[in-house]
């Protein structure tokens, strides 16, 4: 089995910091979405309005622009929020502080154990998966653990932005590059097929589509 030291985890999460996170929506989701990875949020969104249910867990959670703008059907959803950085966190939780949200700082590849109630009917990780290190069979932890805390019949979706399979503008793969150097992105051997087969192993329904250098899946716990 490959090995994956602490100082890679922590590469995935210690850029986000207030800073960077006060402009992550700008540069992330506006400009290298649309422009590097050409996939535009707005999918993300539509992915996440029509797939996040009023018990949802939101795993990777960044700036919180997607719990933000997400559509709920429910005036008071429960939402709970799982992150090893604190920033994130913190300015997530501040953001979306409407929604009273329970926060656990975890590293998802060891450990997403929550208090009270486990059970989430939806679970979102966007653009979580290029960020933690290791092979795709390695990140599969991740799909594990949320299992652990998933309601039978409940549904996994995210999006991650794939080293291996498209074709990235010279920009993408500059950024790209320099991200995989730096530990920001380990995804250099993540491809559409390799995601797929994870999720195939522990999910039924699994979707995956392509657009530009991103993945966006889902997938179902099953019932039985
Ligand atoms: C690129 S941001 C994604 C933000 C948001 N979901 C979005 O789509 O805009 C990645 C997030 O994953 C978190 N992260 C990275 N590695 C992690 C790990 N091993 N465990 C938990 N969170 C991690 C980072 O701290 C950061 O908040």
């Amino acid at each position: 089995m490959e090995t994956v030291n602490r100082e890679q985890v922590t590469a995935g999460q210690a850029v986000y910091s207030k800073f960077t996170l006060a402009i992550y929506d700008a540069l992330v989701l506006g400009f290298s979405c649309r422009w590097l990875w050409r996939c535009d949020a707005s999918l993300m969104l539509e992915q996440y309005d029509h797939l996040a249910s009023d018990n949802h867990l939101d795993v990777g959670v960044g700036s919180g622009y997607f719990p933000d703008r997400c559509y709920f059907s429910s005036l008071k959803p429960r939402i709970a929020l799982m992150d090893l950085n604190e920033s994130s966190l913190a300015y997530t939780a501040k953001r979306i502080a409407r929604f009273e949200p329970e926060t656990y700082q975890r590293n998802v590849l060891e450990d997403m154990s929550v208090e009270g109630q486990p059970g989430f009917d939806s679970v979102g990780l966007n653009f979580l998966l290029h960020c933690v290190p290791g092979s795709m069979e390695y990140k599969a932890a991740i799909f594990r653990n949320c299992l652990t805390v998933m309601n039978p019949g409940a549904v996994l979706f995210g999006a991650t932005i794939l080293g291996q399979g498209v074709e990235p503008n010279r920009g993408a793969r500059k950024l790209m590059a320099f991200y995989n150097r730096k530990g920001v992105f380990s995804n250099q051997q993540d491809s559409a097929a390799a995601l797929e087969a994870q999720l195939k192993k522990y999910f039924c329904n699994v979707k995956v589509t392509v657009e530009g250098c991103v993945a966006l899946f889902s997938a179902e716990k099953a019932r039985a």
